[in-house]
């Protein structure tokens, strides 16, 4: 068994009735191997020596070791990444536009660029047309309800800022179900500190993105402690932005300590403050939250 399968495993499996589904299709998707049937009928390789089994197969392993991490097995999400069996592309769904969006990477998010042969990118391409689309994890949640309970129940908006309404301490979720696959999602709310956002602790992280949102304490010459999300930090200085949305200038030759914490300032939701039931309504509104998906897509029909 693979590390991601495991961690799918972990990802999915006590939480909800959907959640089981979800996790049996995935289980089942990799029993079975994602086999070779329904690859598209057009010839997508240049290659045309090549069955297009070949190709898919090509395309699969290559998936397996550079994209799974983030996309998870099967590419039906789980890291990091979105699911790309979905049917729903938020940077364009036609050939070119995928081939695009794997060698340029999305700038600004973590989905890096990659130096393929085009040869290799198109394998990866015919491999995610040959992946059905899932039964999909109908999130069986009420996403009205989930709207409730993110800006007033949860108090998520205390911290998250949604279409331009809400903090400003965690990242903008508007279009959090573009980025992220559910499981990755669930593990947000139930496990922060799991997996951090952005957390690329790395000090060569080849992304080129921030370090922000780990929670970062600043002790102070009189030794108060201050922790909140550090907005800058260089050598010399560092800027906090603390829990009750101030932000605050250190210069590190002034505190007696700066410390990188590696959790989350975000509190963990479990079953006593957010039950199954509306954990599911939850992510059921964060799954309408897709940014500009419909522009995206029409741009490159
Ligand atoms: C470090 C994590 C990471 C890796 C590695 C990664 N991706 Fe991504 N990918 C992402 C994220 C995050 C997004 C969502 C970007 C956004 O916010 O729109 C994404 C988006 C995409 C999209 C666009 C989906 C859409 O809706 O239009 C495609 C296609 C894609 N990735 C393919 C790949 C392929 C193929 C590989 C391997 C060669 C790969 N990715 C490797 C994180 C990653
Ligand atoms: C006290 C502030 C705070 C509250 C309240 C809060 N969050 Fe967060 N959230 C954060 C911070 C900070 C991060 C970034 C660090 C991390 O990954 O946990 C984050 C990360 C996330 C992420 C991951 C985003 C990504 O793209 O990586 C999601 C999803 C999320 N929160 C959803 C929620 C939901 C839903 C609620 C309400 C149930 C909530 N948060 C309540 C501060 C908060």
């Amino acid at each position: 068994m693979t590390i991601e399968n495991v961690v799918l495993q972990e990802a999915l499996a006590p939480r909800f009735g959907v959640v089981a589904l979800i996790s049996t299709a995935l289980l089942g998707g990799a029993l079975i191997g994602y086999p070779l049937a329904g690859a598209t009928e057009k010839p997508i390789s240049k290659d045309s020596a090549k069955s297009k089994a070949v190709v898919v197969k090509e395309g699969a392993s290559l998936f397996r070791a550079n994209c799974s991490p983030c996309h998870g097995l099967g590419a039906r999400g789980g890291g990091r990444g979105p699911d790309l069996t979905s049917g729903r592309w938020t940077h364009g769904s036609t050939d070119p536009a995928i081939f695009r969006t794997i060698t340029q990477g999305v700038p600004g998010t973590e989905m890096p660029a990659n130096g393929f042969e085009d040869s290799e990118i198109w394998s990866i391409i015919a491999y995610l047309r040959s992946l059905a689309p899932p039964k999909r994890p109908i999130v069986s949640g009420d996403p009205v309800k989930g709207k409730r309970i993110f800006f007033e129940s949860a108090g998520c908006s205390n911290c998250h800022m949604v279409n331009g309404r809400g903090g400003l301490l965690g990242p903008d979720l508007s279009r959090v179900a573009a980025a992220r696959s559910i499981s990755y999602l669930i593990d947000s709310i139930r496990q922060p500190d799991k997996e951090l956002s952005s957390g690329m602790t790395d000090p060569n992280n080849h992304y080129g993105l921030p370090l922000v949102y780990d929670a970062v304490t600043v002790v102070t010459a009189a030794g108060e402690r201050i922790t909140g999300v550090a907005r800058n930090e260089d050598t010399f200085s560092v800027q906090l932005l603390t829990a009750n949305q101030n932000l605050q200038f250190f210069l590190k030759k002034d505190v007696k300590e700066v410390i990188h914490e590696h959790k989350s300032l975000m509190p963990p939701y479990s079953e006593d403050t957010l039950s199954a039931r509306q954990l599911q309504d939850l992510i059921a509104y964060l799954e309408t939250l897709r940014g500009s998906e419909e522009k995206g897509s029409k741009e490159d029909r």
